[in-house]
């Protein structure tokens, strides 16, 4: 997996960046290409020299080459890397990371990475208990980063705990098994639907709902993450297209939602139908603002809106996956189960409005993944980005 990959080895300074060495030989073993940037105190636990030798290339630690005046670009290095590997991470380098201090190259390196980042900390067992470095490691999680923990043992200070470095070939296997998981979805093409729809009552009125999207653009930056070609089909949000090969169509109503869908599915291999559209819309929308000193009291007719995960259910071919959801906020597995036959799809994921976790809004989810198989799978409150992995990992 790793042949012909590019990885920056990022070390930082801890004794365990003797163990960085062998971790350099493994992955040029494996067959990829390393950028060593090391941070000053880095260089100070293993030098420049034995780690240009195994890279065979000069190692980067400052922003400008002392003897040419070169400039070294952080951000180049960022976009050749397909992953960037932190080993040994110091408490000092991890807290710089999850707090932007851009004050060297190895920091500066991460924060213009747009590859997949792995940290390894390394560090004393109070250091890596204490209330700080967890916040930090929180933080970085929830950014994206992937910790390998670290392994219990004997310590640098004498003492026995929490805090050595994961070997080098565990450290190794993490990443191989991230690069098959990121290709998995190689040459898929999934649609995906996010964020509300908005039924318009007059030019400057709607009946909308609070879903802001961010549980289907993370799908579908997990879906891109894996190599598939994405088509987001997004109603009114405030949110950038996740990187990756994705092509967001924009809607505003569910009968357009409803167009985009029929239109794209025919030619995609699987459909996640994450948006939350309205169930109706008024039956007329005025030309004109509303003026209630001249209308006075006024009824709202509504009526359905199609139901685009079943329109999807009827036409779908024995290859294609359909996989919806379930906002529920009672008798949540029936009323999910009923869902699923009901719109003939392969999965549906519940979510219940009644757990404070889950739901519109929040970066956290909580979900329960049902097969039409019968087969179903709970997971823990997590960030969004983490239940999207899991709903893929499920699913497709
Ligand atoms: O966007 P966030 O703020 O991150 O919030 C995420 C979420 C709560 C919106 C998301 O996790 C979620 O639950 N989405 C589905 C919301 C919903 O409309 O659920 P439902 O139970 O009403 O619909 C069941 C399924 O049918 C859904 O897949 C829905 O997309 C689909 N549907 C519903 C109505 C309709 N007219 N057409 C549909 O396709």
């Amino acid at each position: 997996m790793l042949k012909g990959k590019h990885i920056i080895l990022g070390i930082s300074g801890g004794i365990a960046a003797y163990k960085s060495v062998h971790l350099l030989r493994l992955l040029r073993k494996a067959g990829a290409e390393v950028q060593v940037v090391i941070t000053p105190a880095g260089k100070e636990f293993i030098t420049p020299v034995t780690l240009s030798s195994l890279s065979g290339k000069p190692v980067i630690s400052e922003f400008f080459t002392a003897n040419t005046g070169q400039w070294n670009s952080h951000v180049d290095l960022g976009l050749w890397a397909d992953a960037m590997v932190i080993a040994p991470a110091t408490a000092c380098t991890l807290a710089k990371m999850a707090t932007g201090v851009a004050d060297n190259m190895l920091v500066t390196t991460y924060l213009s990475a747009k590859a997949k980042v792995f940290a390894a900390p390394a560090m004393d067992l109070d250091m890596y208990r204490h209330p700080s470095t967890a916040r930090n490691l929180d933080t970085l999680r929830a950014d994206g980063v992937t910790l390998i923990e670290p392994a219990e043992g004997y310590l640098a200070s004498g003492l026995t705990g929490k805090g050595r470095m994961e070997e080098p070939e565990e450290i190794v296997k993490v990443i191989e098994a991230w690069m098959d998981a990121s290709a998995s979805l190689k040459g898929k093409k999934i649609l995906v639907t996010a964020g509300p729809t908005h039924e318009n009552i007059d030019p400057v009125r709607f009946i909308g709902n609070y879903s802001s999207g961010k549980m289907g653009y993370a799908l579908a930056g997990e879906c891109a993450a894996r190599g598939a070609e994405v088509c987001l089909v997004s109603g009114p949000v405030s949110l950038p297209v996740p990187d990756g090969d994705i092509r967001r169509i924009e809607v505003t109503s569910a009968a357009e939602m409803h167009a985009a869908c029929l239109r794209e599915f025919p030619g995609m291999d699987a459909a996640i139908m994450c948006a939350a559209v309205a169930d109706y819309a008024p039956a007329v929308c005025s030309d004109s603002k509303i003026k209630r000193e001249t209308t006075g009291e006024i009824t709202l007719r509504l009526v359905p809106n199609p139901d685009i995960a079943a329109s999807l259910g009827a036409i779908k071919t024995p290859e294609q996956k359909l996989i919806g959801f379930a906002l529920e906020t009672d008798n949540e597995h029936a009323n999910a189960l009923s869902k699923l036959r009901r719109k003939n799809l392969d999965f549906i994921v519940l979510n219940s409005l009644r757990d404070p976790l889950a739901g519109f809004g929040k970066d956290t989810n909580k979900v329960t993944v049902i097969a039409a198989t019968g087969e179903e799978k709970s997971f823990p409150a997590k960030s969004k980005t983490l239940v999207a992995a899991d709903i893929i990992d499920f699913t497709l």
